[in-house]
């Protein structure tokens, strides 16, 4: 039965109505599917904000864990974030002005980006965000005539390679992100950071990349950038106050996933910067982390109504949902995987191998090639997928021309529509149209 199968990747307020529905937030899926329509994204409030919770409670200040937006953001979601007292993690100008719109407070925000124009940085003085994490010498040289003031962070690459998928390792020599350690770089780096003007030189930052399991890439990035540190004091007798060790910690996708529980990781990080900082003797820093899919991923739900069935030859059988890579596109991009079960009858026998088909035109428009499902499935069924809450909606395309899902909020009962659903008029409204 699928409900208890999937019960740890299910929203941590998952439950079954009498009548074999599923149940989050309080909210009946299928009369949330009666009242909005599929596709749909569900967030399941308490699940974010007991997430939040957990790392917080290690880190032991909640403005030093900083949400990254990038996985989920619209402005309810930071107004939620805001409201827990916690930081926000942008790294884009509209992710910015997302932000600004809900209100977050500046001094809260760590703006981080490859390539951050001019404007965006203009639009980050005027918001006095508090941190800004430095990627470039030509980021340097802009922010040196920007009048900003503002704590700086670098941001290096301490040369591991995370064990995750390569699209998702952003900590190796040759990432396109910070600055190696390797031929002086970063130091040249920092050197340069500490003459910005008006600005303040506060660490170091290293994100190794997302959805790791394995602690083992943490501890060394540790151990490098605490060296580094001890480097920095050295050669150009600057502090590092800050050290944030960015997000990626891995969460449950599949049955058979079995994360570190998120304190545990929180903890490991936060204590080992510290130690690793006294064993050089230097000042204990301030450890802040940028957890994204640990909060958001398993939040999150997509409810799709299946629209065909079909047999192949060859035995397999594809479900085709009213969906797929336009709000789901990891398994496209990333050969991610998911689980599923069918809202409108969690208690039905998961006795068939089902393949769930997006509705794009791309034959890689699978969301699950072998999903555990009902034999039974049809035409109607509702088909949920767990644990899309991150990098689902924040990836989500117009692909096929087709407009994304409605994202509702629910809890203790209630359902908030925190993002309408997009209509045909609003991606026509772009489209100007040749000059008869
Ligand atoms: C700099 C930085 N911080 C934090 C994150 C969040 O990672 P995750 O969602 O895996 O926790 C990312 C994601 O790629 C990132 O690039």
């Amino acid at each position: 039965m699928s409900f208890g199968r999937l019960r740890s990747i299910l929203p941590s307020t998952a439950a079954r109505s009498s009548d074999g529905h599923l149940v989050v937030g309080g909210c009946d899926v299928v009369k949330l599917v009666e009242r909005f329509g599929t596709p749909l994204m569900v967030m399941d409030r308490t699940t974010i904000e007991s997430h939040a919770a957990k790392i917080i409670a290690e880190v032991g200040d909640a403005s030093r864990v900083f949400y990254a937006g990038k996985s989920f953001i619209c402005v309810a979601m930071c107004q939620l974030i805001d409201g827990l007292g916690m930081g926000l993690d942008v790294c884009s100008g509209g992710e910015l002005e997302t932000a600004l719109r809900a209100g977050f407070p500046g001094d809260r925000i760590i703006f981080h980006g490859n390539n951050k124009s001019a404007d965006e940085l203009e639009v980050a003085r005027a918001a006095n965000v508090g941190r800004i994490v430095v990627d470039s010498f030509d980021e340097i040289h802009r922010l040196a005539g920007s009048e900003m003031s503002t704590k700086l962070l670098v941001r290096i690459t301490p040369g591991v390679e995370a064990q995750t998928h390569q699209y998702v390792r952003t900590g190796g020599e040759d990432s396109k992100f910070g600055f190696a350690l390797a031929d002086g770089v970063a130091l040249d780096a920092v050197r340069r950071v500490l003459e910005v003007p008006g600005c303040t030189f506060a660490g170091l930052h290293a994100h190794i990349g997302s959805q790791i399991f394995d602690l083992g890439g943490f501890d060394l990035a540790i151990k490098r950038i605490s060296d580094f540190a001890a480097h920095v004091l050295d050669e150009l007798g600057a502090q590092v106050t800050e050290v944030n060790m960015g997000g990626g910690f891995g969460i449950q996708y599949v049955e058979w996933e079995d994360p570190l529980p998120l304190q545990e990781v929180a903890r490991g990080i936060a204590q080992d910067v510290k130690k690793e900082f006294k064993k050089r003797s230097l000042q204990e820093p301030d450890v802040f982390l940028e957890p994204g899919r640990s909060i958001a991923g398993s939040a999150g739900l997509t409810v799709y109504t299946i629209g065909t069935v079909k047999e192949r030859a060859g035995g397999r059988k594809f479900a085709s949902v009213d969906g797929g890579m336009s709000d789901n596109v990891r398994p496209a991009l990333y050969g991610s995987s998911h689980e599923a079960l069918l809202a409108n009858r969690v208690d039905a026998k998961d006795d068939g191998i089902i393949s769930i088909a997006g509705k794009h035109c791309e034959s890689g428009d699978v969301i699950i090639p072998d999903a555990k499902l009902p034999a039974n499935l049809s035409v109607g069924d509702l088909v949920c997928v767990t644990a899309t809450g991150a990098y689902n909606y924040s990836m989500a395309s117009n692909y096929n021309r087709t407009p994304r899902p409605p994202v509702i909020l629910v809890a203790d009962g209630n359902a908030t529509e925190i993002v309408r659903r997009e209509t045909i008029e609003d991606i026509l409204a772009l489209d100007v149209p040749l000059p008869r």
